[in-house]
């Protein structure tokens, strides 16, 4: 088995380029809502990204001449020298830093973004982590500013047992753009990495961090887009 941190990065990470050329997690409706949110809002904007990965969904959602000051955070330091690429046609300055979203959130300054996006990374946090996210965020927050939460959700009333069954059943009978290893690597990764919380769920850890006003902008099976606000 080769175990080089680059051959894994770039396998797992192909796989996930597989599922968004598909639309398998319906990263274009998601995009699209928020594009739709932001079309109207003029910039610079002070952008912080948490769980970035390759940053391409930025391009999806922002034009170049609306962000001012981006701040990206990954745990893959692989995925952070494809963000580097993919922000240049921004022109703009771009810190990015290989570290726990929490952290960065933690030493970030109060009152200074207009938008904290985070897409597919929440659902990896503990109960106590997303409350700590959500706490953060608010801190972190410009006035008028808002948390975008783009991200797998269980149904309500539904457990996390559930939602593995319902979940890993949808890939392995839908996601047949993937090949069957590739099915199973993602099937594995869901069953240890996936800890989603149901919308209501949320809203309440939202609600508790002072950010009373949420709506849902998209909701396409387990995949939402929500925006938070004070
Ligand atoms: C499925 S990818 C999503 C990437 C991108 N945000 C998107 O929407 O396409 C999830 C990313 O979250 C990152 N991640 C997971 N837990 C994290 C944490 N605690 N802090 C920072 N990044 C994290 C992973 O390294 C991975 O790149």
């Amino acid at each position: 088995m080769n175990t080089d941190p680059i051959y894994i990065f770039r396998k797992t990470w192909g796989t996930y380029q597989t599922v968004i050329k598909s639309n398998l997690m319906f990263h274009r409706e998601t995009s699209t809502a928020v594009r739709t949110l932001f079309e109207n809002r003029v910039g610079p904007l002070n952008v912080i990204d948490l769980g970035c990965g390759d940053a391409a969904h930025i391009g999806k959602i922002l034009r170049p001449g609306q962000v001012g000051h981006y701040l990206g955070c990954d745990l893959s330091p692989y995925a952070l020298d494809v963000a580097r690429i993919n922000l240049e046609p921004f022109g703009i300055t771009v810190k990015l830093l290989c570290r726990d979203m929490i952290a960065v959130l933690r030493e970030a300054p109060e009152n200074h973004f207009d938008l904290v996006y985070s897409g597919f990374a929440l659902h990896h946090l503990t109960a106590e982590g997303k409350q700590a996210f959500f706490t953060e965020c608010r801190r972190v927050l410009r006035k008028n500013g808002c948390v975008i939460l783009v991200d797998v959700m269980r149904e309500e009333g539904t457990s996390r047992p559930e939602y593995l069954d319902g979940y890993n059943g949808a890939v392995a009978s839908e996601w047949t753009a993937l090949t069957s290893a590739e099915r199973d690597q993602v099937q594995e990764h869901i069953r240890n990495c996936d800890f989603p919380e149901t919308p209501t769920e949320l809203q309440s850890l939202a609600h508790n961090a002072g950010l009373k006003n949420s709506r849902r902008l998209e909701k396409q099976t387990w995949h939402e887009a929500w925006c938070y606000q004070e």
